[in-house]
């Protein structure tokens, strides 16, 4: 027999055998750090042998012979005993069971990305299924999905369509996810997997991160390090209603499983029709939760998120300095402000349209998006004329996938709702707010106009903030056909897609803030057409260290809005000084949140040196990476990090107190990322103390810096009306 092996450039490996062709084919599909490795026989089951560290195609010779149990790569129900599945179709004449196998291996080319596309057929109906995996010769994340083609003569139906299935090994393995509320969104959750399963989903259809988050990691090697220990990143991108499942089988083997929620959302495919998932984005990292984290945000800068390498303005959004009090004189008074204190956009959030039933709360308006004149008699372009008399950028709230019963459009169009059959309908905030139906082609083409008029009458509008305040509550659509209901989660999603790639092909360079309700769509899946998010309606900076702590797991400070906001806070009563306020919002996209004629001399003077300083580190803050230090969630008395650039020669370190208590040691940090060999000065940001720190103008080895850390003080050395028990210190490190 004349075996040979072949290596081919593509990192897969085939063997031959003889004249009779025995078609084995080992893929070896590598990301920087990383290795996925597929068996992938022709006419046999696609079989996961191995994914983690880089291994080399001599490794991948003997991997079948490695020991363990090996598993299908993409499970199919019908066949198998495997309690789990990824994919499941009731076939047109009712046949529940799939058999897919390989039938072919290829490769191609997208935009600098690798695509290796396994494609699977079914031995008896026309059923074929592409798993996808898409990596980059410079990221260490990867993504994998599928499409599904239907052709038999009979719509197919669909009742399970996961994005990827990964078996992560067995033993003690810990899972980090992502759970919160309103104004809580995003707590960090650690806890071991045990046997049975784990689900984490959402219900929403909108709002997909309010409760739960579609990220997760897992940590091979026990407990969750920041540093160290092997760890696998887990991110489906998806904006809608999602399910990730971690199955802990009778042998402790885990089974992770992530994709579209397939709850009352079955799916029919006709003749020809293709369904194609999500991408499930998975990064490998033996530098532990943090490796995964740095690995996300890279992958994420470069390639999901809108002008990921662009840097983000410093801007005063309206809301919480004036609700939905919108009126020229106010427009232009906090514009003046902002432009004093150097910030380069203003945003006036809700409040500015309606006619009939103008905006003046939240129970009226949505739809009808024309000025309201008796607001703002000089309109949008007035604003505008207003906004660049002050040499700063406008930007203007929108909510177009949501409508208010009280609006001209509802009464127009009341078929245009999300509403089930012979139901009213349900309504949300203000007791009136209803989804428009973004599975419907004319809702569709509405919200497209929104934008669209806006834009093209106003061209300079910079930034829109888009938000987004209700779940799908009635499951019902009046477009979709009887037969297709199942379709309205998915389908709304799609029409959204759809929308947003027609607003981004005619103004690619428009900045898109997705909010909804605060950190409701803090998701990959809806980042590429925005350019950042807003985190949380929370601007309490106490709570916002908590809140971006954990959003900071899977993305980068570049997307986070982060907001100076008022004392006492809005939601939580919290009186913060302003100097906690502001080196709370420095560690993420800075902004400002308020009446700027509320604050007080000092705090505008304050906020003004921040924002000149936030200017100075924003390429370090924006563009580099981070190392989470002391974790808020450990109690230690205080929280940590800091963000270090490519080049390591600069870095932003942030310590922020979190509680006090008389004589308590709080823990020095060591500090992560530096180069041991540079040299590094040291400078604090937004200094209030008489006196300045011990180490200001000192420099120190990056090594030392590692080994040992500064130690801060507890308090801040000021005037007696200034002490407080708040204490925090933003320092900036550059190498000589
Ligand atoms: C909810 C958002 O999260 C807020 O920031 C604000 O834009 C309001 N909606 C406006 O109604």
């Amino acid at each position: 027999m004349n075996l040979r092996l072949i290596s081919l450039s593509l990192s897969a490996l085939t063997f031959c055998t003889g004249a009779h062709y025995t078609y084995a084919e080992n893929i070896k599909i590598d990301t920087q750090n990383s290795s996925l490795v597929l068996q992938a026989d022709k006419g046999k089951k696609l079989k996961h042998l191995y994914y983690g560290g880089k291994i080399s195609n001599e490794d991948v010779n003997n991997i079948r012979q490695a020991g363990g149990k090996i598993f299908n790569a993409y499970p199919d129900y019908g066949m198998l005993t495997m309690p789990e599945t990824a994919l499941a179709m009731i076939h047109g004449d009712g046949n529940m069971t799939l058999d897919l196998v390989v039938d072919g291996v290829s490769t191609r080319k997208e935009n600098g990305a690798d695509i290796r596309t396994v494609t699977l057929k079914d031995t008896q109906y026309p059923v074929t299924v592409k798993v996808n995996y898409k990596t980059w010769p410079n990221e260490n994340v990867m993504e994998t999905w599928t499409e599904i083609t239907n052709n038999e003569k009979s719509p197919v139906t669909l009742t399970r369509f996961d994005s990827g299935y990964l078996p992560i090994r067995n033993g003690n393995v810990w899972l980090s996810s992502f759970h919160g509320n309103w104004g809580n969104e995003a707590r960090l959750t650690e806890e071991p997997l045990t046997r049975g399963i784990k689900v984490i989903k959402s219900h929403e259809g909108v709002r997909n991160s309010r409760y739960d988050h579609a990220e997760v990691m897992f940590s091979l090697d026990g407990k969750p390090d920041e540093n160290n220990g092997r760890v696998i990143g887990a991110a489906l991108c998806y904006g809608g209603n999602y399910k990730l499942r971690i199955d802990t089988d009778e042998t402790d083997s885990h089974h992770f499983f992530a994709g579209i929620n397939e709850e009352n959302s079955q799916y029919k495919l006709g003749k020809g029709e293709t369904f194609t998932t999500p991408a499930l984005a998975l990064a490998w990292s033996d530098e532990g939760v943090g490796g995964a984290s740095r690995s996300f945000h890279k992958w994420g800068r470069n390639h999901r998120l809108a002008h990921g390498n662009t840097p983000r303005k410093v801007l005063l959004n309206s809301w919480e300095g004036v609700y939905f009090d919108i009126n020229e004189q106010g427009m232009a008074n906090m514009m003046k402000n902002i432009a004093q204190m150097g910030g380069e956009l203003f945003v006036m959030d809700d409040g500015w349209f309606g006619v009939k039933y103008p905006r003046n709360n939240d129970s009226q308006g949505l739809g009808d998006w024309i000025v309201d004149a008796k607001k703002l008699p000089g309109g949008i372009q007035g604003l505008i004329n207003e906004a660049k008399k002050n040499n700063v950028s406008f930007g203007i709230w929108i909510e177009p996938e949501m409508v208010n019963s009280r609006s001209e459009l509802y009464e127009k169009h009341p078929e245009y709702i999300v509403n089930a059959d012979k139901r009213n309908p349900k309504f949300g905030r203000g007791k009136t707010q209803l989804n428009l139906d973004m599975s419907n082609p004319k809702v569709q083409e509405i919200v497209f106009q929104i934008v669209d008029t806006l834009m093209t009458k106003y061209p300079e509008i910079d930034y829109i903030k888009w938000d987004a305040n209700m779940d799908i509550e009635n499951h019902g659509s009046q477009y979709l056909p009887a037969d297709r209901q199942g379709h309205l989660y998915i389908d709304y999603m799609k029409g959204l897609e759809k929308t947003l790639d027609r607003i981004r092909a005619k103004y690619p360079d428009v900045t898109i803030q997705a909010c909804a309700s605060g950190g409701g769509r803090v998701n990959w899946g809806i980042l590429p057409w925005f350019d950042e998010f807003w985190t949380s309606d929370n601007t309490d900076a106490l709570q916002r260290i908590y809140i971006q702590w954990g959003t900071s797991y899977f993305f980068p400070a570049i997307a986070m809005g982060s907001h100076i906001s008022a004392a006492p806070n809005h939601q939580t009563r919290r009186t913060v000084p302003i100097k906690y306020r502001t080196d709370v919002a420095m560690s993420g996209r800075l902004g400002m949140e308020i009446q700027p004629d509320d604050m007080t001399e000092t705090e505008k003077a304050q906020t003004k040196k921040a924002i000149e300083q936030y200017k100075e580190i924003r390429p370090v803050v924006q563009f580099g990476d981070l190392y989470r230090l002391l974790s808020p969630y450990d109690e230690k008395g205080a929280a940590s990090l800091m963000y270090v650039a490519p080049e390591k020669d600069k870095a932003v370190y942030y310590w922020w107190k979190t509680r006090a208590h008389r004589n308590e040691i709080l823990p020095r940090v060591a500090m992560k990322g530096l180069d041991p060999n540079k040299t590094y000065t040291v400078r604090e940001l937004n200094r209030i103390d008489r006196k300045p720190l011990s180490f200001e103008g000192k420099s120190y080895s990056g090594k030392f810096l590692m080994e040992r850390g500064l130690e801060m003080p507890v308090n801040h050395d000021v005037e007696k009306e200034m002490q407080s028990d708040w204490s925090s210190r933003v320092l900036y490190l550059e190498a000589k």
